[in-house]
């Protein structure tokens, strides 16, 4: 795999690849057994907006995995100053072993991979998340064991984790709901291919869309860079949260899952929330996992 740019871009057989080889890291994690496969190599982590889970997990997987990562902000790059991506994409292909980024627009990803020579790995756009939905996929498979014919359903904004949670749901054989206001519903080319390639609804009606559901998802209800328009969407988004009434009508063994950070009592109740925090932890110690096996797959 040269680069991990959306989750579009790869086959349910890669996908499974990613989640074996992530098992496997962290079997041997828990167990003290030693995996330097990348020894000696190095990442250059480019963030344009905040993170705890997704820079922690990459800077401890890099040293796990034998390497080293640099933290570098674009604020205190160039890039800050104007100079542009395919500039930085070569100059950083001549120094690094590889570049995970955080930023706004996707096509600066794409033109990153297009421009430098080195894996590129997208660490969120405005678009997409793959690195944290492989982490959520890897979670659902530890505690459902396995992936067709389980119900995932998304309650909230259409946003970047919900463009991903449909692909990555869809490529592995899941149903996926997406419960939304009309007007914030998941970009319009993924919901497309997901009628066409799977089991795939999309309905402002919360209960309808969580019937029966095995995972219940949800996300905040302004994303990164949306800080301005916080008062308005939480009007808009007011009923779309995942609470008691949304888990009596899914299935009774259903697992909660939150990217994270979580706004209690917005999109999810606190109550719900503490009641499924092993399973969202889970999911967050899995970011480790996940980073390294996309790491693996990359960079070696
Ligand atoms: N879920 C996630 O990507 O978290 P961070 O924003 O803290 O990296
Ligand atoms: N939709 C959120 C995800 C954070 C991990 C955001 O983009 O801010």
């Amino acid at each position: 795999m040269k680069n991990l740019l959306k989750l579009m871009d790869l086959s349910e057989k890669e996908i499974v690849e990613i989640l074996n080889t992530a098992d496997q890291l962290k079997f041997e994690k828990k167990n003290g057994i030693p995996h330097r496969l990348l020894e000696g190599k190095t990442l250059g982590l480019i963030f344009a907006k905040s993170s705890t889970r997704t820079r922690v997990s990459f800077e401890v997987g890099m040293f796990d995995l034998g390497g080293m990562s640099l933290f570098l902000s674009s604020r205190d790059l160039q890039i800050g100053r104007g100079e542009i991506v395919q500039d930085t994409a070569r100059v950083l292909s001549r120094y690094l072993d590889g570049i995970m980024i955080r930023t706004f627009d996707q096509r600066e990803v794409e033109a990153l991979a297009e421009f430098g020579t080195i894996p590129i790995i997208n660490g969120l756009t405005d678009y997409c998340h793959p690195c944290q939905v492989l982490a959520d996929l890897m979670t659902i498979r530890e505690y459902k064991g396995n992936f067709k014919g389980r119900k995932l359903c998304y309650v909230g904004d259409g946003n970047n984790m919900t463009n991903s949670l449909i692909v990555g749901g869809i490529k592995l054989g899941m149903e996926v709901s997406v419960a939304c206001p009309e007007g914030y519903e998941p970009d319009a080319d993924i919901m497309k291919w997901a009628y066409a390639n799977g089991k795939f609804s999309c309905s402002p009606d919360v209960l309808e869309m969580a019937k029966n559901s095995d995972v219940l998802y949800t996300d905040v209800w302004a994303s990164m860079g949306q800080e301005g328009e916080a008062e308005q969407r939480k009007k808009v988004f007011k009923s779309y949260q995942i609470n008691d009434k949304v888990l009596e009508v899914s299935r009774s063994d259903a697992m909660v899952l939150h990217c994270l950070p979580a706004h209690r009592e917005e999109e999810i109740t606190s109550k719900v929330f503490e009641a499924h925090s092993r399973e969202i932890f889970d999911e967050a110690e899995n970011r480790l996992h996940a980073q390294k096996a996309v790491l693996v797959k990359c960079l070696l």
